[in-house]
Protein backbone atom coordinates (compact mmCIF):
# COMPACT_ATOMS: atom_id res chain seq x y z
CA UNK A 1 0.00 0.00 0.00
CA UNK A 2 1.23 3.85 -1.08
CA UNK A 3 1.45 6.01 1.39
CA UNK A 4 -2.19 8.82 1.14
CA UNK A 5 -0.64 11.76 0.84
CA UNK A 6 -4.15 14.00 0.89
CA UNK A 7 -3.98 14.68 4.63
CA UNK A 8 -0.57 16.19 4.02
CA UNK A 9 -1.81 18.16 1.18
CA UNK A 10 -4.64 19.58 2.83
CA UNK A 11 -2.49 20.47 5.41
CA UNK A 12 -0.39 22.94 2.96
CA UNK A 13 -4.06 24.14 1.28
CA UNK A 14 -4.91 25.35 4.86
CA UNK A 15 -1.49 26.88 5.09
CA UNK A 16 -1.18 28.83 1.86
CA UNK A 17 -5.20 30.00 2.14
CA UNK A 18 -4.09 31.85 5.41
CA UNK A 19 -3.16 34.51 2.88
CA UNK A 20 0.48 35.52 4.28
CA UNK A 21 2.76 36.67 1.83
CA UNK A 22 4.88 33.66 2.63
CA UNK A 23 3.60 30.42 4.16
CA UNK A 24 4.95 29.06 7.22
CA UNK A 25 7.57 26.45 7.53
CA UNK A 26 5.32 23.37 9.74
CA UNK A 27 6.01 20.10 11.27
CA UNK A 28 3.46 17.45 10.53
CA UNK A 29 2.59 14.70 12.46
CA UNK A 30 0.24 11.53 11.52
CA UNK A 31 -0.44 10.03 14.85
CA UNK A 32 -2.76 7.28 13.79
CA UNK A 33 0.38 6.18 12.01
CA UNK A 34 2.42 6.56 15.28
CA UNK A 35 -0.32 4.30 16.73
CA UNK A 36 -0.67 1.67 14.93
CA UNK A 37 3.28 1.06 14.09
CA UNK A 38 3.96 1.38 17.87
CA UNK A 39 1.08 -1.22 18.32
CA UNK A 40 2.28 -3.12 15.91
CA UNK A 41 5.80 -3.61 17.14
CA UNK A 42 4.67 -4.27 20.81
CA UNK A 43 2.10 -7.15 19.01
CA UNK A 44 5.37 -9.28 17.29
CA UNK A 45 7.56 -8.78 20.73
CA UNK A 46 7.53 -12.37 22.57
CA UNK A 47 6.60 -12.66 26.20
CA UNK A 48 9.47 -11.35 28.08
CA UNK A 49 10.37 -8.68 25.98
CA UNK A 50 9.46 -4.85 26.85
CA UNK A 51 9.27 -1.80 24.54
CA UNK A 52 10.19 1.96 26.10
CA UNK A 53 10.26 4.89 23.86
CA UNK A 54 13.22 6.96 24.27
CA UNK A 55 11.81 10.51 24.16
CA UNK A 56 14.73 12.26 23.34
CA UNK A 57 13.96 11.19 19.77
CA UNK A 58 10.52 13.48 20.03
CA UNK A 59 9.13 14.90 22.88
CA UNK A 60 6.18 16.92 21.86
CA UNK A 61 3.32 15.91 24.23
CA UNK A 62 1.01 14.70 21.70
CA UNK A 63 3.51 12.07 20.71
CA UNK A 64 3.89 11.26 24.27
CA UNK A 65 0.37 10.93 24.85
CA UNK A 66 -0.33 8.46 21.69
CA UNK A 67 2.53 6.27 22.74
CA UNK A 68 1.81 6.30 26.47
CA UNK A 69 -0.65 3.13 26.90
CA UNK A 70 1.22 1.58 23.75
CA UNK A 71 4.50 1.17 26.19
CA UNK A 72 5.76 -0.46 28.84
CA UNK A 73 7.51 3.52 29.45
CA UNK A 74 9.22 5.95 28.69
CA UNK A 75 13.23 6.56 28.73
CA UNK A 76 14.74 10.07 29.48
CA UNK A 77 18.07 11.57 29.98
CA UNK A 78 17.86 14.32 31.93
CA UNK A 79 15.66 16.04 34.64
CA UNK A 80 14.38 18.53 31.79
CA UNK A 81 12.74 15.32 30.69
CA UNK A 82 11.99 14.01 33.67
CA UNK A 83 10.11 17.05 34.86
CA UNK A 84 8.22 17.17 31.02
CA UNK A 85 7.07 13.45 31.46
CA UNK A 86 5.56 13.25 35.11
CA UNK A 87 3.29 17.00 34.46
CA UNK A 88 1.55 14.76 32.08
CA UNK A 89 2.22 10.83 33.12
CA UNK A 90 2.43 10.45 36.62
CA UNK A 91 2.47 7.16 37.48
CA UNK A 92 3.79 6.12 33.81
CA UNK A 93 7.14 3.93 34.27
CA UNK A 94 10.27 5.74 33.79
CA UNK A 95 14.18 4.77 33.29
CA UNK A 96 16.88 7.05 33.24
CA UNK A 97 20.31 7.00 31.80
CA UNK A 98 23.31 10.08 30.65
CA UNK A 99 26.52 10.50 31.32
CA UNK A 100 26.45 13.74 33.33
CA UNK A 101 23.40 13.05 35.88
CA UNK A 102 23.47 15.88 39.00
CA UNK A 103 22.70 15.36 42.11
CA UNK A 104 19.55 17.27 41.82
CA UNK A 105 18.62 15.04 38.69
CA UNK A 106 19.32 11.79 40.49
CA UNK A 107 17.54 13.20 43.74
CA UNK A 108 14.71 14.23 41.20
CA UNK A 109 14.65 10.50 39.69
CA UNK A 110 14.83 9.08 42.98
CA UNK A 111 11.47 10.74 44.09
CA UNK A 112 10.16 9.99 40.93
CA UNK A 113 10.71 6.84 41.43
CA UNK A 114 12.44 6.33 38.48
CA UNK A 115 15.35 3.44 37.29
CA UNK A 116 18.69 4.86 36.82
CA UNK A 117 20.95 3.33 34.39
CA UNK A 118 24.48 4.18 36.48
CA UNK A 119 27.48 4.66 33.78
CA UNK A 120 30.23 6.03 36.40
CA UNK A 121 31.57 4.34 39.96
CA UNK A 122 31.50 8.46 41.14
CA UNK A 123 27.69 8.26 40.42
CA UNK A 124 27.39 4.94 41.99
CA UNK A 125 28.62 6.38 45.47
CA UNK A 126 26.46 9.54 44.98
CA UNK A 127 23.38 7.79 44.57
CA UNK A 128 24.01 5.95 47.56
CA UNK A 129 24.51 8.66 49.96
CA UNK A 130 21.06 10.69 47.90
CA UNK A 131 19.01 7.48 48.55
CA UNK A 132 21.05 7.14 52.41
CA UNK A 133 19.81 10.37 53.65
CA UNK A 134 16.22 10.27 51.97
CA UNK A 135 15.53 6.87 53.41
CA UNK A 136 14.42 5.08 50.01
CA UNK A 137 15.74 2.45 47.71
CA UNK A 138 17.10 3.52 44.26
CA UNK A 139 16.27 0.67 41.30
CA UNK A 140 19.44 0.11 39.51
CA UNK A 141 21.16 -0.77 36.35
CA UNK A 142 24.66 -1.23 35.40
CA UNK A 143 25.14 0.35 31.67
CA UNK A 144 28.36 -1.23 30.52
CA UNK A 145 30.54 -0.01 27.40
CA UNK A 146 31.30 -3.44 26.14
CA UNK A 147 33.90 -4.99 23.51
CA UNK A 148 31.91 -5.46 20.60
CA UNK A 149 33.87 -6.16 17.45
CA UNK A 150 32.65 -6.44 14.18
CA UNK A 151 29.28 -6.65 15.93
CA UNK A 152 29.07 -2.90 16.03
CA UNK A 153 29.99 -1.13 12.68
CA UNK A 154 26.77 1.17 12.23
CA UNK A 155 27.09 5.18 11.83
CA UNK A 156 26.76 5.80 15.18
CA UNK A 157 28.45 3.89 17.69
CA UNK A 158 28.28 4.39 21.29
CA UNK A 159 30.10 1.29 23.15
CA UNK A 160 33.52 -1.12 22.45
CA UNK A 161 35.52 1.86 21.49
CA UNK A 162 36.54 5.35 23.82
CA UNK A 163 33.08 6.76 24.76
CA UNK A 164 31.82 8.09 27.80
CA UNK A 165 28.97 6.33 28.27
CA UNK A 166 28.61 3.64 30.65
CA UNK A 167 31.16 1.95 32.82
CA UNK A 168 34.44 -0.17 31.54
CA UNK A 169 34.04 -3.46 31.83
CA UNK A 170 36.83 -3.12 33.72
CA UNK A 171 35.16 -1.67 36.45
CA UNK A 172 32.23 -4.15 36.74
CA UNK A 173 33.52 -6.07 39.43
CA UNK A 174 34.38 -3.54 41.48
CA UNK A 175 31.26 -1.63 40.88
CA UNK A 176 29.07 -4.99 42.28
CA UNK A 177 31.44 -5.32 45.43
CA UNK A 178 30.33 -1.89 46.31
CA UNK A 179 26.82 -2.33 45.32
CA UNK A 180 26.40 -5.76 47.71
CA UNK A 181 28.11 -3.45 50.18
CA UNK A 182 24.93 -0.64 49.48
CA UNK A 183 22.01 -1.84 50.67
CA UNK A 184 19.86 1.54 49.39
CA UNK A 185 20.77 0.67 46.08
CA UNK A 186 18.63 -2.49 44.54
CA UNK A 187 20.41 -3.87 41.54
CA UNK A 188 18.50 -4.82 38.43
CA UNK A 189 20.36 -5.76 35.76
CA UNK A 190 22.70 -4.61 32.78
CA UNK A 191 21.98 -2.06 30.34
CA UNK A 192 23.54 -1.95 26.91
CA UNK A 193 22.98 1.33 24.03
CA UNK A 194 25.85 0.81 22.08
CA UNK A 195 24.93 1.91 18.92
CA UNK A 196 22.38 3.58 16.74
CA UNK A 197 21.00 3.51 13.30
CA UNK A 198 20.88 -0.57 12.70
CA UNK A 199 19.15 -1.12 9.82
CA UNK A 200 20.42 -5.17 9.52
CA UNK A 201 18.15 -6.97 11.76
CA UNK A 202 20.17 -10.22 11.62
CA UNK A 203 23.15 -8.55 12.61
CA UNK A 204 21.26 -6.79 15.60
CA UNK A 205 19.68 -10.00 16.19
CA UNK A 206 23.41 -11.21 16.97
CA UNK A 207 23.97 -8.11 19.12
CA UNK A 208 21.11 -9.23 21.33
CA UNK A 209 22.57 -12.95 21.56
CA UNK A 210 25.85 -11.48 22.69
CA UNK A 211 24.12 -9.00 25.46
CA UNK A 212 22.48 -12.30 26.72
CA UNK A 213 25.45 -14.57 26.50
CA UNK A 214 27.50 -11.99 28.36
CA UNK A 215 25.14 -11.28 31.24
CA UNK A 216 24.75 -15.19 31.62
CA UNK A 217 28.88 -15.56 32.08
CA UNK A 218 28.74 -12.42 34.19
CA UNK A 219 25.75 -14.33 36.61
CA UNK A 220 27.63 -17.61 36.55
CA UNK A 221 30.69 -15.81 37.55
CA UNK A 222 29.31 -13.14 40.78
CA UNK A 223 26.47 -14.81 41.05
CA UNK A 224 24.34 -12.75 40.54
CA UNK A 225 20.45 -12.26 39.93
CA UNK A 226 19.72 -10.46 36.74
CA UNK A 227 15.94 -9.29 36.78
CA UNK A 228 15.92 -7.43 32.96
CA UNK A 229 18.70 -6.67 30.47
CA UNK A 230 17.87 -3.33 28.68
CA UNK A 231 19.58 -3.52 25.30
CA UNK A 232 19.06 0.13 24.33
CA UNK A 233 17.99 1.40 21.23
CA UNK A 234 19.41 1.60 17.82
CA UNK A 235 17.08 0.33 15.39
CA UNK A 236 17.74 2.39 11.77
CA UNK A 237 15.65 4.31 9.68
CA UNK A 238 16.76 4.01 5.98
CA UNK A 239 16.68 7.17 4.67
CA UNK A 240 18.40 7.46 1.76
CA UNK A 241 16.09 4.29 0.38
CA UNK A 242 13.00 4.33 2.20
CA UNK A 243 11.68 2.10 0.20
CA UNK A 244 14.44 -0.78 1.69
CA UNK A 245 13.70 -0.27 5.62
CA UNK A 246 14.55 -2.00 8.84
CA UNK A 247 13.01 -5.40 8.33
CA UNK A 248 10.67 -5.59 11.32
CA UNK A 249 8.87 -8.77 10.31
CA UNK A 250 12.50 -10.86 10.09
CA UNK A 251 13.62 -8.96 13.29
CA UNK A 252 10.19 -9.84 15.58
CA UNK A 253 10.16 -13.73 13.98
CA UNK A 254 13.83 -14.14 14.87
CA UNK A 255 13.29 -12.47 18.01
CA UNK A 256 10.66 -15.09 18.79
CA UNK A 257 12.22 -18.44 17.51
CA UNK A 258 15.73 -17.29 19.74
CA UNK A 259 13.94 -16.54 23.16
CA UNK A 260 11.88 -19.54 22.76
CA UNK A 261 15.44 -22.04 23.11
CA UNK A 262 16.30 -19.70 25.77
CA UNK A 263 14.40 -20.88 28.96
CA UNK A 264 14.74 -19.00 31.75
CA UNK A 265 16.25 -15.78 31.25
CA UNK A 266 16.31 -11.90 32.26
CA UNK A 267 13.38 -9.55 30.61
CA UNK A 268 14.74 -7.92 27.84
CA UNK A 269 14.13 -4.46 27.61
CA UNK A 270 14.28 -1.84 24.27
CA UNK A 271 14.31 1.66 24.50
CA UNK A 272 13.44 2.63 20.80
CA UNK A 273 13.97 5.83 19.72
CA UNK A 274 14.48 6.80 15.89
CA UNK A 275 12.47 3.72 14.73
CA UNK A 276 9.34 4.47 16.89
CA UNK A 277 8.56 8.15 15.77
CA UNK A 278 10.65 8.59 12.61
CA UNK A 279 8.16 7.61 10.20
CA UNK A 280 5.21 9.80 11.30
CA UNK A 281 6.57 13.22 11.25
CA UNK A 282 6.74 15.69 8.05
CA UNK A 283 8.74 19.00 7.41
CA UNK A 284 6.95 20.97 4.89
CA UNK A 285 8.44 24.22 3.48
CA UNK A 286 7.83 26.78 0.87
CA UNK A 287 10.33 27.21 -1.70
CA UNK A 288 11.68 31.00 -1.47
CA UNK A 289 13.84 30.95 -4.60
CA UNK A 290 15.71 28.53 -7.26
CA UNK A 291 19.43 29.70 -8.76
CA UNK A 292 21.61 28.36 -10.49
CA UNK A 293 25.73 28.30 -9.48
CA UNK A 294 28.80 26.73 -11.10
CA UNK A 295 26.35 24.59 -12.73
CA UNK A 296 24.41 22.93 -9.71
CA UNK A 297 20.06 23.95 -9.33
CA UNK A 298 19.47 25.02 -5.70
CA UNK A 299 15.98 25.50 -4.66
CA UNK A 300 16.22 27.75 -1.22
CA UNK A 301 13.42 26.79 1.08
CA UNK A 302 11.73 28.91 4.66
CA UNK A 303 13.38 27.70 7.27
CA UNK A 304 16.04 24.89 7.25
CA UNK A 305 18.78 22.93 9.25
CA UNK A 306 17.90 25.49 12.53
CA UNK A 307 14.20 23.33 11.66
CA UNK A 308 15.28 20.38 10.90
CA UNK A 309 18.86 19.57 11.62
CA UNK A 310 18.20 15.46 10.63
CA UNK A 311 20.31 15.55 7.37
CA UNK A 312 23.00 17.26 8.59
CA UNK A 313 23.55 15.64 11.66
CA UNK A 314 23.49 12.15 9.64
CA UNK A 315 25.41 13.18 6.40
CA UNK A 316 22.46 12.24 4.17
CA UNK A 317 20.37 13.88 1.45
CA UNK A 318 16.67 13.69 3.11
CA UNK A 319 13.81 12.08 1.11
CA UNK A 320 11.10 14.81 0.37
CA UNK A 321 8.14 15.40 -2.03
CA UNK A 322 6.86 17.96 -3.83
CA UNK A 323 3.45 19.93 -3.53
CA UNK A 324 2.96 22.36 -6.21
CA UNK A 325 1.89 25.71 -3.93
CA UNK A 326 -1.76 28.02 -4.33
CA UNK A 327 -0.12 31.25 -1.88
CA UNK A 328 0.37 34.46 -2.58
CA UNK A 329 4.13 33.25 -3.00
CA UNK A 330 3.14 30.94 -5.56
CA UNK A 331 1.59 33.61 -7.42
CA UNK A 332 4.36 36.06 -8.38
CA UNK A 333 6.28 35.11 -11.66
CA UNK A 334 9.16 33.33 -9.63
CA UNK A 335 11.56 31.27 -11.25
CA UNK A 336 11.15 27.71 -12.27
CA UNK A 337 12.93 24.57 -12.99
CA UNK A 338 12.26 21.84 -14.89
CA UNK A 339 14.13 18.50 -15.21
CA UNK A 340 17.01 19.08 -13.17
CA UNK A 341 19.01 17.66 -10.02
CA UNK A 342 18.34 20.26 -7.52
CA UNK A 343 20.11 20.93 -3.90
CA UNK A 344 18.02 22.08 -1.34
CA UNK A 345 19.13 24.72 0.88
CA UNK A 346 17.70 26.39 3.75
CA UNK A 347 17.99 30.38 4.61
CA UNK A 348 21.49 30.34 6.49
CA UNK A 349 24.43 31.71 5.87
CA UNK A 350 26.08 28.92 6.23
CA UNK A 351 27.04 26.46 2.93
CA UNK A 352 25.99 23.83 5.37
CA UNK A 353 22.64 24.40 5.95
CA UNK A 354 21.79 21.38 3.25
CA UNK A 355 18.50 18.79 3.44
CA UNK A 356 18.81 17.10 0.16
CA UNK A 357 21.52 16.86 -2.47
CA UNK A 358 21.48 16.92 -6.42
CA UNK A 359 17.93 15.10 -6.83
CA UNK A 360 16.22 14.75 -9.58
CA UNK A 361 12.69 16.40 -10.04
CA UNK A 362 10.57 17.02 -12.78
CA UNK A 363 9.54 20.27 -12.23
CA UNK A 364 9.39 23.29 -9.45
CA UNK A 365 8.51 26.88 -9.08
CA UNK A 366 8.74 29.45 -6.01
CA UNK A 367 6.14 28.90 -4.30
CA UNK A 368 5.95 24.97 -4.29
CA UNK A 369 6.16 22.97 -1.19
CA UNK A 370 8.85 20.70 -0.29
CA UNK A 371 7.81 17.95 2.03
CA UNK A 372 10.48 15.80 4.24
CA UNK A 373 8.89 12.45 5.51
CA UNK A 374 11.00 10.44 8.23
CA UNK A 375 10.87 13.57 9.93
CA UNK A 376 9.69 12.45 13.46
CA UNK A 377 12.47 11.52 15.20
CA UNK A 378 16.11 13.66 16.08
CA UNK A 379 14.54 16.30 14.05
CA UNK A 380 13.23 19.48 15.41
CA UNK A 381 14.09 18.21 18.46
CA UNK A 382 18.20 18.50 17.92
CA UNK A 383 17.92 21.23 15.73
CA UNK A 384 19.41 24.91 17.15
CA UNK A 385 16.70 26.91 16.84
CA UNK A 386 17.34 30.39 17.42
CA UNK A 387 20.53 30.74 15.19
CA UNK A 388 19.82 33.72 13.22
CA UNK A 389 16.40 33.76 14.70
CA UNK A 390 14.34 32.99 11.75
CA UNK A 391 10.18 31.71 13.20
CA UNK A 392 9.82 28.68 14.32
CA UNK A 393 7.76 25.99 12.18
CA UNK A 394 4.15 25.18 13.32
CA UNK A 395 3.62 21.91 15.19
CA UNK A 396 0.36 20.24 12.98
CA UNK A 397 -1.13 17.10 13.88
CA UNK A 398 -3.37 15.66 11.33
CA UNK A 399 -6.89 15.12 12.44
CA UNK A 400 -7.71 11.45 14.03
CA UNK A 401 -9.00 9.06 11.12
CA UNK A 402 -7.02 10.94 8.16
CA UNK A 403 -3.62 9.24 8.45
CA UNK A 404 -1.39 9.12 5.52
CA UNK A 405 -0.99 5.80 4.77
CA UNK A 406 1.14 2.62 7.15
CA UNK A 407 4.30 3.09 8.47
CA UNK A 408 6.66 1.31 7.09
CA UNK A 409 7.23 -2.07 9.97
CA UNK A 410 3.29 -2.60 8.25
CA UNK A 411 4.21 -2.19 4.37
CA UNK A 412 5.05 -5.70 2.78
CA UNK A 413 9.10 -5.62 1.92
CA UNK A 414 10.01 -4.97 -1.17
C1 LIG B 1 20.60 5.66 26.36
C2 LIG B 1 19.85 5.72 25.08
N1 LIG B 1 18.86 4.84 24.86
C3 LIG B 1 18.13 4.86 23.73
C4 LIG B 1 18.38 5.78 22.73
C5 LIG B 1 17.55 5.75 21.49
O1 LIG B 1 18.31 5.36 20.42
P1 LIG B 1 17.63 5.18 18.97
O2 LIG B 1 16.94 6.45 18.67
O3 LIG B 1 18.78 4.89 18.08
O4 LIG B 1 16.67 4.03 19.09
C6 LIG B 1 19.42 6.70 22.90
C7 LIG B 1 19.74 7.66 21.84
O5 LIG B 1 20.73 8.32 21.84
C8 LIG B 1 20.17 6.68 24.11
O6 LIG B 1 21.14 7.56 24.34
Amino acid sequence: MRPDWRPIAAVLAELDARGEPTPPCAYIYDLDALRSHAAHLRAGLPPGVELYYAIKANSERPILAALADLVHGFEISSGGELDWVRADFPRLPLIMSGPGKLDEELDAALAAGAVLHLESLWELERLAGLARSRGRRARVFLRINLPLGEAANTTLVMGGRPTPFGLAVDELELALERLAAMPELQFEGFHFHLLSHQRDAHAHLALLRRYLAQVRAWQARYGLAVACINVGGGLGVNYVEPQQPFDWQAFSAGLSDWLATEGTRPVLRFELGRYLSAFCGFYATPVLDLKTRYGRHYAVVRGGTQHFRTPAAQGHSHPFRRFPGASALADQAGPELADAAVTVVGQLCTPKDVLASEVPIARLKVGDWLVFSHAGAYAWHISHHDFLRHPHPEQRYLPAGHSAGLPPSLEPQQ
